[in-house]
């Protein structure tokens, strides 16, 4: 176990009403780095101890942008090998690639039938990654929200762990599962599924490290899809390039502040605390006693020694798991056996409600 459970993710509110559940996913498409590490896998684990859990490599969202095949294939497996190597569960709990799961794609149908445009042409995610261009966007892309929708509501989840950015879609998500009870609740009622059938999931936003930003630029979020490599952490990186990049991470001339109030308007010096605490487990004030007033150097030099010592176990065992492919396609292969056995009855009642004849 790399980390202790904190109590501000176990005490998660209930939601009264449903059983309760944890549904997650991140998106295959290149290297997972330290921002998808903190504001989501080490919650993914930690949340374990109090949910059944289910975890899901979302292929069918990464199509709305471009992918080779071949690395698609690759970047399937090297997230699941990620989530294995962080600490998840594949028996106690559920880990599994999208697409093999159909009942993802058949709600994300009825669900285009509920959300509005409107509340479509409000995400800001679709207006940064269209970018200029929209006419020339996926419909996909644009649609990619109400998917999401679905692949939480197919479980009747109650509880999503994800970074600040995911907030806006876990609201549409939210607002999808009401409109669905309110347009259909003579018939939910008719059907004995009591006041509403979707449960309106909890975003879980909490902990020290909701928005990991970019080493290069403090008002940037870590991505991906950033050109420059030294913006972001890969798991992937080996001890000489994690200590390379912190060393390059941009800073400004001051030394540290001694108390959390001199970190304002300083945004990469917040970063750099943020991630220190968050892979530490200390508070932010806390670090600021012990390493305020000294130069950026030091702290840099202990905050990669610090990451090499948290993120190298994780780095080595996702080697040694993507080395074994015939193994996490088993994985894959019997999570969404168990994740189809949890959707197909409930794709089942929607098609009732919804009056389909199966
Ligand atoms: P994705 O694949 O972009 O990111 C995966 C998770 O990592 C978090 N994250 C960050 N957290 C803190 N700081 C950062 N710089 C940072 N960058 C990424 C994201 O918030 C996310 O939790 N739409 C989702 C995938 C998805 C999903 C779902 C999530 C599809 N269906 C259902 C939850 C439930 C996405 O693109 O995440």
């Amino acid at each position: 176990m790399l980390y202790e459970p904190r109590p501000e993710l176990t005490e998660t509110k209930p939601v009264p009403g449903f059983a309760q559940r944890v549904f997650s996913g991140i998106q295959p498409t290149g290297n997972l780095h330290l921002g998808n590490y903190l504001g989501a896998i080490v919650k993914f684990v930690q949340l374990q101890q109090s949910f059944p859990c289910i975890y899901c490599v979302v292929d069918l969202h990464a199509i709305t942008m471009p992918q080779e095949p071949a690395e698609l294939q690759q970047s399937i497996r090297e997230v699941t090998a990620a989530f294995l190597a962080a600490g998840i569960d594949p028996v106690k709990h559920i880990v599994f690639n999208q697409s093999r799961v159909h009942e993802h794609a058949e709600l994300a149908w009825v669900f285009n039938c509920i959300a509005r445009l409107g509340w479509l042409n409000r995400m800001t995610q679709f207006k940064d990654k269209a970018g200029k261009d929209r006419e020339n966007a996926s419909l996909g892309l644009y649609a990619y929200p109400s998917l999401m929708a679905a692949d939480i509501l197919v479980y009747r989840a109650t509880h999503v762990p994800v970074g600040e950015d995911q907030k806006q879609h876990l609201e549409l998500t939210r607002d999808v599962a009401q409109k669905f009870n309110n347009d259909y609740s003579g018939r939910i009622a008719d059907l004995g599924f009591g006041a509403g059938y979707f449960p309106l999931p909890e975003p879980v936003i909490q902990g020290p490290a909701t928005r990991v930003m970019s080493l290069r630029d403090g008002s940037k979020k870590m991505s991906k899809s950033d050109p420059s490599d030294y913006s972001r952490i890969n798991l992937s990186d080996d001890s000489d390039t994690i200590a390379q990049k912190f060393r390059k991470a941009k800073t400004d001339p001051e030394p540290l502040p001694s108390e959390e109030k001199g970190l304002e308007s300083r945004p990469e010096a917040e970063n750099l605390v943020g991630i220190y605490a968050a892979l530490s487990g200390r508070s932010r004030a806390e670090l600021l006693a012990e390493f305020g007033g000294g130069q950026f150097s030091a702290f840099k030099q202990a905050l990669t020694d610090l990451a090499v010592d948290k993120l190298g176990p994780v780095g080595k065992r996702m080697k040694q798991l993507t080395a074994d492919p015939g193994y996490i396609d088993q994985v894959l292969r019997d999570g969404a056996e168990r994740a189809s056995a949890i959707a197909a009855p409930i794709m089942n009642d929607v098609k009732d409600i919804v009056g389909f004849l199966r």
